[in-house]
């Protein structure tokens, strides 16, 4: 079993959550946002019709969705972390530098963006290659 987690669950956020529950992977999200939690288990309640019609993978349920209370909780176990915060370099780079902080070594952190550079995104990033 793989453990995908999540930082920032908007429109993007919430479909990497609905595709890796669809796969069968355990979901650790973290979003400040007060409503967020409830946002996020709507999206995937109404997005799960079309992807049972895909075909979920075996032990596919939404109720490997698990939000944590911090960022650095959510990321702890996680084989993939994805960031999704609004398309601000200096949140993007701030979220970025504190998940790199907090994931343990060797796993895969990537980025939502719609244009920014990895080099630019990974500046404050201790354990980005170099
Ligand atoms: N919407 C699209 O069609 C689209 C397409 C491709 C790429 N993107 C990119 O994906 C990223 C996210 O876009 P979106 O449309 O999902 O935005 P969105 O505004 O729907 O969601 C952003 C989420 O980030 C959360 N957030 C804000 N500050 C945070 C923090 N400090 N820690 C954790 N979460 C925080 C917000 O509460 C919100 O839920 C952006 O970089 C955007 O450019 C968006």
């Amino acid at each position: 079993m793989s453990q995908l987690s999540v930082v920032g669950t908007g429109v993007i956020g919430n479909g990497w959550i609905s595709r890796a529950l669809a796969n069968g992977w355990d979901v650790v999200a973290f979003d400040p946002a007060p409503d967020a939690e409830v946002r996020t288990r709507a999206f995937v309640a109404n997005a799960w019709h079309a992807l049972e019609k895909d075909g979920l993978a075996e032990g596919a349920s939404v109720d490997r969705l698990r939000f944590a209370a911090t960022l650095e909780e959510a990321v702890v176990g996680a084989d993939l972390i994805q960031e999704n915060v609004p398309e601000r370099l200096p949140l993007k780079q701030e979220i970025l530098s504190a998940i790199d902080a907090a994931a343990e070594e060797h796993v895969v952190i990537g980025s939502s963006t719609s244009g920014f550079k990895p080099t630019d995104l990974q500046q404050d990033c201790k354990k980005a290659p170099g």
